[in-house]
């Protein structure tokens, strides 16, 4: 495996301690060989003794065994994408390995940088014939696989012009768009939820449900990634790739079987589902928000637009969801750090408790919570007990940690471990990633031709701006409280 962008967060926080916790689960081989490639001139110990420094402020992640059985297969090579000197280099240092180690020509390349250089590495890779599968009869089952980290493309027609590029080296089949959410134990099991039981399928449409709300709130602000959010947003960051990700799942049709081919369709078809906005409908059923202090923060404009919240409603134009709301919601700086799919079933159609102390039904709500404190609950109403009857909400609660002992699991171990298998289910295709930019490019083209006027309109640890409580009052409804 080679990760392009060895020296970055992403490789330091999560990547590193992704394979030690492989390496700790035995599954990765004793042939394993991990190159770290970046532009900074330092050898493989200073790479090793950067990324220890790092295990210091996690050390429960990277336990001291398997940080060893790593540290023993890693090296380092200085790359500059911009050079093809560089990826000839890189050639004979895997080959090298390829003959220490047994790795038979096998390569996984994690572009773990900037979006903007995506397309020249895998232009690079291609040039010194790195991306080449079963060049000869010895070598015909090898495989060159590359992992693609988000966000891919900015927009529908840069996501279109990025797969242009890259597939002129690489299969389809070859490449691996990621995004963790699918790495995520709860995501996945949202089709076990759905797709192995026979109780909740049934009841799993507009018959049953009145509306959907998904949430992903973050109590962080940006942190140290201000140049990168700056260009990004709310939206762009979180909306087309990982919200989409709990929408489909939990909207897509059921699939025919559990194969690659057959869940990504349906879920590529579900979102192309989302009806699309004019403008004026855009507008009307979007909200951002920036939060107080966020134009303070490194490599921020002083009068920066960009959003770091962000709410809308979208409607999904097929049989099962036709009249259904979904709502969403993401933003940094919020009241509390939760993700969950909240789904809200129709009120009981009539009140039988007439003269007694129950002034209004409980609707019935489901709560997938995705993270954190993972697990299922159901709400529904009961009575209190005592001569009077009077009702209460009461909860059936389903706990991953205390059911299952959850390993700690960011999503990338599961990821990382399909790509070396070749398993693609869990990964992007590229209709999927198109069709959830084309239902976001009604709102980006919406703010992009009217700049917000409010900013900053949200306090740090609240549950953002006013608008996006007015957004689901309009329709007689109310998220669910964050804190
Ligand atoms: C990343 C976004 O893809 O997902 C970040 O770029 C965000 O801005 C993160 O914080 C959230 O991931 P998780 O796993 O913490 O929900």
């Amino acid at each position: 495996m080679v990760i392009f962008g060895a020296a970055g967060d992403l490789t330091r926080r999560l990547l590193v301690p992704a394979l030690c916790q492989l390496a700790r689960s035995g599954s990765l081989s004793p042939g394993f060989r991990l190159v770290g490639a970046a532009t900074g001139e330092r050898s493989t110990q200073q790479w090793l003794a950067e990324l220890e420094a790092a295990r210091g402020e996690d050390a429960d992640v990277l336990d001291a065994a398997s940080w060893r059985w790593l540290a023993e297969r890693m090296s380092y090579v200085r790359a500059d994408l911009h050079d093809a000197q560089s990826f000839r280099a890189l050639a004979s240092h895997l080959e090298a390995l390829d003959r220490e180690a047994g790795t038979e020509g096998n390569y996984l390349f994690y572009l773990a940088i900037p979006d903007r250089l995506f397309a020249t590495a895998v232009a690079g890779l291609g040039g010194a014939g790195l991306t080449r599968e079963g060049a000869t009869r010895e070598s015909s089952s090898r495989w060159r696989r590359v992992v693609i980290e988000k966000p891919f493309g900015h927009d529908l027609e840069s996501a279109r012009s990025l797969d242009r590029d890259i597939l002129r080296f690489l299969r389809e089949d070859q490449v691996y768009r990621i995004d963790h959410y699918l790495g995520k134990e709860t995501v996945q099991n949202l089709m076990a939820l759905r797709f192995a039981n026979g109780l909740f399928e049934p009841i799993w449409s507009r018959n049953h449900i009145d509306h959907v709300q998904i949430t992903a709130a973050e109590t962080v602000g940006v942190e140290r990634r201000g140049r990168f959010y700056e260009l990004a947003g709310a939206l762009r960051d979180m909306v087309p790739n990982h919200l989409f990700q709990l929408l489909a799942m939990t909207a897509m049709e059921p699939p025919a079987s559990f194969e690659a081919a057959a869940v990504r369709a349906k879920k590529a078809e579900v979102v192309s589902a989302i009806r699309p906005m004019g403008e004026a409908q855009a507008l009307a059923n979007s909200v951002r928000g920036q939060y107080r202090g966020y134009r303070d923060e490194p490599d921020v404009a002083r009068d920066s637009t960009t959003e770091t919240f962000m709410a809308c409603k979208l409607l999904i134009d097929n049989w099962r969801w036709a009249g259904v709301p979904f709502y969403l919601r993401t933003g940094k700086q919020l009241a509390a750090r939760r993700t969950e799919i909240a789904i809200r079933f129709h009120q009981a159609p009539l009140s039988i408790f007439r003269g007694t102390d129950v002034e209004h039904m409980h609707p019935n709500w489901m709560i997938l919570r995705i993270q954190p404190d993972e697990g299922i609950a159901l709400e529904f109403a009961a009575k209190r007990p005592g001569a009077k009857v009077t009702l209460d909400t009461v909860s059936m609660d389903f706990c991953y940690a205390t059911h299952f002992k959850l390993a700690p699991n960011t999503g990338y171990e599961t990821l990382l471990y399909d790509v070396m298998i070749g398993d693609a289910t869990l990964f992007q295709r590229a209709d999927n990633i198109e069709a959830g930019w084309r239902a976001v490019q009604p709102i980006l083209d919406a703010w992009a031709g009217n700049p917000p006027r409010d900013f900053p309109n949200y306090a740090p640890g609240s549950s953002g701006p006013a608008a996006a409580d007015e957004l689901l009052a309009r329709d007689g409804r109310a998220w669910r409280p964050l804190a």
